[in-house]
Order: C-alpha cells, then structure tokens, then sequence
C-alpha cells in the first residue's frame, strides 16, 4: 500500500444534508460505491443514538456493501450501549470504534475515558471481538489511556486529534509518544478528528499511525473540489508526509 497509511472517509454528513430535506438525496451508500478509486481506504460511519445523520437502513446497506467484494472496510462508530452493541455485532462491519457520546454535543468532543469505565467495556470488546468484528477505541493522546485500552483487549486505538486540530500546544508531541506507546503495546494506531489539508502531515508523518480518519473538512472542500478530489488530495498529502 503506498505510504503504508490508509483513509477513512466519515460519510456522516453526507446523510446530514440528505436529512435536511428529508429525501433520499444524497445517498450516503450511492456516495460511498462512488468513491471507490478516489484514494479512500475505507468507509467511516457513526450511528449515534439520536440518528441525527446516519440511519440504521444507511447502516445495514453500507455494511452490507462493504462486506461484499467490491466494497471497502466499514469502520462502525458507535457508544458503549446494548442497542449498539446488538446492531454491531449484527451487521458485522470490518471494525468498530467505540466513542463516547452525549447527546448534547455537536460532535465527538473527547476521548473515551477507558481508566474509569473498563468494567463497562471489556465485556463490550469481548462480544464484539467475539463476533470477529476488530475493535478500536477512540481515546485523548494520554499513556494512562492508551495502557488501559490495551489491557482491556482493544485491537486498535484511535487517537483523538481535536485539541492538535485547534493550535493547543504540546499536542503534536502527546501524539507522537501516545502513537509510540500503541505500537510498543502491539496495538494498531489510528488517528483522526480535526484533520485538515493544513495539519495532517505532521500527524500522517508518524510512523506508528496506520489509518487517518477524517470527515467533516472534507464533505466542506467538496463543495469547491468535489468530493473524489479532496480525498484524493488528501490520500497524496499523507503519502508526501511519510516519503
Ligand atoms: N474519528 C472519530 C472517532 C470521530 O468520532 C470523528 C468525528 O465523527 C472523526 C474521526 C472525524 O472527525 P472530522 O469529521 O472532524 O474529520
């Protein structure tokens, strides 16, 4: 694979501009076979409890199509709840990320807060794992979380790049070290929230990082770029940043 890093398209907000009108335009799963080719690697959507973009019928078909040979991974977002938990290990997509979710936000704020509520996930991770779904935990660039998302069986973490995304200092270098601590727990590291033409190379550059994911400035570009445009822009910014 080149560069040996792989995108994750969130397709999220492609449904939330269907949702505006009502209709069935955009299709989230037309949009997604059409992006095959572009350089996306994978497809990313959150089915939240609200269902305030992606739907269950987006889910079941986009899982559907991704299992099937000419789809690509699903990678499934989703809170710690029975409801998810039973959707997930129904539909079996590739991966599931597990993210915190509250109600009230706009979009995923934080890092889960894996330390205190172990209890909780690791019998989630072992019924997902169970079903052969491979599950990433979607944690702040802290060790102390990065330790315990190991302990608790999590095969991948995904580290949240939102305070990198807005300028705090000293995140770049939380990253680097949360993504050195990943792989030295032999987890795969993924990385995503925030990311931009502007800030992903240094966050592609990591060597530890396999797999970006990234959303909403992309469905944004694409309505000056078009969207197969900006991926593939984005896909050849994180090659350059690891050449
Ligand atoms: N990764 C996770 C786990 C997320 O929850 C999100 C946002 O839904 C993203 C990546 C993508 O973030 P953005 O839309 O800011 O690119």
């Amino acid at each position: 694979m080149p560069g040996n890093i792989r995108l994750g398209v969130n397709i999220d907000h492609v449904a939330t501009i269907r949702n505006a009108r009502g209709g069935n335009h955009p299709d989230p799963l037309s949009v997604a076979r059409a992006l095959v080719g572009s350089g996306m690697d994978g497809i990313t959507i959150h089915l939240r409890e609200d269902r305030r973009h992606i739907r269950d019928a987006d889910a079941e078909a986009i899982c559907a199509w991704g299992a099937a040979g000419a789809g690509k991974p699903v990678n499934f977002e989703m809170a710690i709840t029975d409801e998810m938990l039973s959707i997930a290990t129904r539909l079996k997509p590739h991966g599931a990320c597990i993210v915190p979710e509250r109600r009230a936000e706009i979009t995923t704020e934080g890092g889960l807060d894996v330390v205190n509520t172990r209890a909780a996930l690791r019998p989630a991770i072992a019924r997902l794992r169970d079903a052969g779904i491979r599950v990433s935990l979607f944690v702040d660039p802290s060790p102390g979380q990065v330790e315990a998302a190991a302990e608790i069986g999590a095969q991948v973490v995904e580290l949240h790049t939102g305070a990198y995304a807005n300028g705090k200092p000293g995140e770049l270098n939380r990253l680097r070290e949360a993504a050195t601590l990943t792989a030295k727990l032999g987890l795969e590291c993924h990385a995503g929230h925030g990311l931009t033409f502007a800030n992903v190379q240094p966050i592609a550059a990591l060597p530890e990082v396999r797999e970006l994911n990234i959303g909403h400035y992309l469905i944004g570009e694409a309505l000056l770029i078009g969207l197969p445009t900006a991926i593939a822009e984005m896909k050849r910014l994180m090659i350059e940043a690891r050449l």
